[in-house]
């Protein structure tokens, strides 16, 4: 085994469970990866539960904790930058000063950036976090970007109900985010819109677009690539932090060389396993809480998953 890579993740942090930063840590430890990991938050437990308590850090604090103290104190050179969740605008916005003292550390630093803002049709950051976003994808050359169906829709402005329309939000991107090299869009639905009932295709879609293989080819054609991901009748969450950072881990391994279609369906295929593996220690778990009383499940209700059951899982990491 070679030396490790060097990784600076900054994303949210969970004391109980496994979101952003806990649930990109561990996989990505496991293969290898020296993770120097900054939280944005620190929250008992994710929002998905019906209580929480925790605090944010300010963009001040979290910017001189890199530049000043990683970078500019310990002289850093990071090989990787993972970012997802960010609480305030302030915090997006240096985003672009980091990254920019960071390459002048390594020029070919590699930024995986998931645009966390919101899901499911919903925005869950301040409004003001789209620009800032749009305003990081045309600036920086960014290695890799994973937004869900909602992120893709809002950074696009094009609304995804078909495969057509899909194609269209691809090729939109490409064209307002030329420097974005990697596109994999997460969980989408294309049952929305569809019918009146919803939720009544069985399949997920993630699709994905390295734009590097036609670059410099003249052409202006892009190649996506799409999957089926049978659905579980279960809400996660963490899932989408855990797919970007072992999408990172298969492109950027330091043995492998692989293509982006390689290794989405890899990472789908190893997210399925902990979905489906989670899922059933859930049930069984909550069997034996509830043993005699019997619970009052409504089937056609999307069963709530509390956390990723990520320890669990462990072996399913050395796959890579
Ligand atoms: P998050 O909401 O955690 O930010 P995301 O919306 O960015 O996540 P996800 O929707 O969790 O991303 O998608 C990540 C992966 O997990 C995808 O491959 C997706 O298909 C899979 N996934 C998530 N939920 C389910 C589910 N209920 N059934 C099957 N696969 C799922
Ligand atoms: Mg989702
Ligand atoms: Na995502
Ligand atoms: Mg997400």
């Amino acid at each position: 085994t070679g030396p490790s890579k060097k990784l600076l993740s900054i994303q949210s942090h969970v004391i109980h469970g496994y979101v952003g930063n806990k649930a990109a840590t561990f996989p990505l430890q496991y293969n290898g990866w020296d993770v120097d990991a900054l939280n944005t938050v620190q929250f008992s437990n994710h929002p998905g539960y019906d209580s929480f308590n925790g605090y944010k850090y300010g963009s001040q604090e979290l910017y001189d904790i890199v530049s000043r103290g990683l970078l500019n104190g310990l002289k850093i050179r990071y090989d990787v930058l993972l970012t997802g969740y960010l609480p305030c605008v302030a915090s997006l916005n240096n985003l672009n000063e980091i990254a920019n003292q960071m390459k002048q550390m390594n020029p070919d630093l590699k930024w995986i950036m998931d645009p966390v803002l919101g899901d499911n049709g919903r925005l869950y950051v301040p409004e003001e976090n789209i620009p800032a976003y749009t305003e990081i994808l045309r600036r920086n050359q960014l290695y890799l970007v994973t937004p869900n169906h909602f992120e893709m829709e809002t950074l696009t402005g094009c609304k995804i109900n078909s495969l057509s329309s899909l194609k269209v939000s691809f090729h939109r991107f490409h064209e307002l985010y030329p420097k974005a090299e990697r596109i994999v869009v997460t969980s989408i639905d294309l049952s929305v819109g569809e019918n009146e009932v919803g939720d009544q295709n069985p399949f997920y879609l993630v699709a994905c677009c390295d734009t590097t293989t036609t670059r410099g080819t003249g052409s202006d054609e892009i190649e996506i690539y799409f999957y089926q991901v049978p659905k579980i009748h279960a809400q996660f969450s963490g899932s989408g932090d855990l797919f970007t950072a072992l999408l990172l881990n298969a492109l950027l391994n330091m043995s492998s060389i692989i293509t982006l279609s390689a290794a989405t369906s890899q990472v789908i295929w190893t997210v399925n396993q902990i979905l489906e593996r989670t899922y059933k220690l859930s049930l069984a778990e909550e069997e034996q809480e509830h043993n005699d009383k019997r619970i009052n499940n409504n089937i056609n209700k999307k069963k709530i998953i509390k956390d990723l059951k990520l320890i669990q899982c462990k072996d399913l990491f050395n796959k890579f």
